[in-house]
């Protein structure tokens, strides 16, 4: 088992550049089996949740090149099998978008159901809807999903979702993306890797309207051809350094990022006391002598992300005042870290959907586990802030989804590094 030694109490300074979003890419690598011809898709960031896609769509006959940069060819020609193999489903949540890949390129998929982070309860009943929704007579067991088209055949459908769903948008997106008739998704997530998926699909030749609404449209086309597409940049990922910048009093340049898409962001840091600088694709952040208390509600996009909460919770627990901050997307999000960031410290109390935290001048080195990916970055952030040692356990979770997080954070002036054992 591998982890993270963090030495902390240095202040970040220095340039980082950030990789392709992995919340796009785990939908845009599956939406390429839709495609007949190859697929040229750059900015692909070398996570394990990529490896493991990738090694899913190798094993259902796509032609998969990976050249050592950061493209990725894929040839969905000659697909051999509509049954992803079980044991890599199993490892990664996005493993689900290949129902609606396969659902929509042949009509039929036998899915297992997925593994990935544990921090809450998370039903596909939405997908499933979907699915129904277009026609397909839908199989579910505790083990896997099986899709066929029911008696009348699959075709575009209107879909209302009862919760806005990224994962259910991103399915009926892609399932409906090449059935005939029109396809209406309403009340749709409108999150950046929405409107990504979007992007790639209408690239190779779909027609598809409204992303980043709440509408989405869909007109089905009959095939879709090959072409080149680029990633957009991970919001989480310039989230997570922006975070640990302010967290460390530092001074970091977080480049390749879209602005626009870190407004919810930047904001609560500007009222924490941090100097935001915005360039065009480019973030400086300026962390004052000491962070202020704020609050902040975790929303569907463009509110606050349920997948920053733990990190800005580290702010919170080092800024001067009592901070709240509520979940509203995943309740049982703060069981994945709150108790792991007490024992280096913090006061936090959680009270139903909301976490009081009480800012402490310093936090002190200990041993802690990620429970989950975003956990596991929320520990990193306050281990490089925190006086002493940290040791992060259980880092595969932060390695799904985070490139060369040591290699940026040591060129950042971070004293991390990663034990074998
Ligand atoms: C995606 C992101 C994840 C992020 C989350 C919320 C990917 C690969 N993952 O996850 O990083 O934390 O969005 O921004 O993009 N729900 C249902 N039924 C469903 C589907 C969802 O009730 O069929 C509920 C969930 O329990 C949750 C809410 O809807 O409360 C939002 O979930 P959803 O947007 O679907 O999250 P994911 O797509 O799993």
């Amino acid at each position: 088992m591998a982890r993270y030694e963090i030495i902390g109490g240095k202040p970040l300074e220095g340039e980082v550049t950030i990789s392709g979003a992995k919340n796009a890419v785990v939908a845009i690598l599956p939406a390429a089996l839709l495609v007949d011809g190859v697929c040229r898709i750059e900015n692909v960031p070398d996570i394990s949740d990529v490896r493991i896609l990738l090694n899913m769509l190798e094993d259902l006959g796509a032609k998969v090149e990976r050249d050592g940069t950061d493209t990725v060819i894929i040839d969905s020609t000659n697909i051999t099998s509509t049954t992803p193999a079980p044991e890599l489903v199993k490892k990664m949540r996005a493993s689900y978008y290949l129902m609606g890949a396969l659902l929509g390129r042949f009509g039929k998929a036998h899915v297992a159901l997925p593994g990935g982070c544990n921090f809450a309860s998370r039903p596909i009943d939405q997908h499933i809807k979907g699915f129904a929704a277009l026609g397909a007579d839908v199989d579910e067991t505790d083990e896997y999903v099986a899709l066929q088209p029911g008696p009348n055949g699959l075709q575009g459908n209107r879909v209302s979702l009862d919760v806005v769903s990224v994962g259910a948008t991103v399915n009926i997106m892609i399932a409906a993306t090449l059935l005939p008739g029109q396809t209406v998704i309403e009340n749709a997530a409108k999150e950046p890797h929405i409107v990504d998926l979007a992007n790639f699909l209408n690239t190779m030749g779909a027609h598809i309207s409204g992303a980043g609404t709440d509408t989405v449209k869909i007109r089905g086309v009959e095939s879709l051809r090959g072409g080149t597409y680029t990633i957009i940049p991970d919001q989480i990922e310039a989230g997570t350094y922006m975070a640990a910048a302010a967290a460390t009093g530092g001074n970091v340049l977080v480049k390749n990022v879209i602005p626009k898409h870190m407004e919810c962001i930047t904001t609560k840091l500007e009222d924490m006391g941090v100097k935001v600088i915005i360039y065009d694709d480019a973030i400086r952040i300026i962390a004052p002598e000491r962070l202020h208390r704020t609050t902040v509600k975790t929303r569907p996009y463009p509110g606050f992300p349920t997948d920053m909460q733990a990190q800005i919770c580290v702010c919170m627990a080092i800024a001067s005042g009592i901070s709240r901050l509520t979940e509203s997307v995943y309740e049982t999000r703060f069981f994945g870290y709150c108790t792991e960031l007490e024992s280096m410290g913090a006061d936090i109390l959680i009270t139903g959907k909301t976490a009081t935290v009480t800012g402490q001048e310093r936090l002190h080195g200990a041993t802690v586990k990620a429970n989950d990916l975003r956990a596991g970055a929320a520990l990193i952030i306050a281990g490089l802030s925190a006086e002493g040692v940290t040791t992060v356990e259980n880092i595969h979770y932060v390695e799904r989804g985070y490139e060369r997080i040591i290699e940026k954070m040591t060129a950042l002036g971070a004293q991390i590094k990663r034990i074998e054992d």
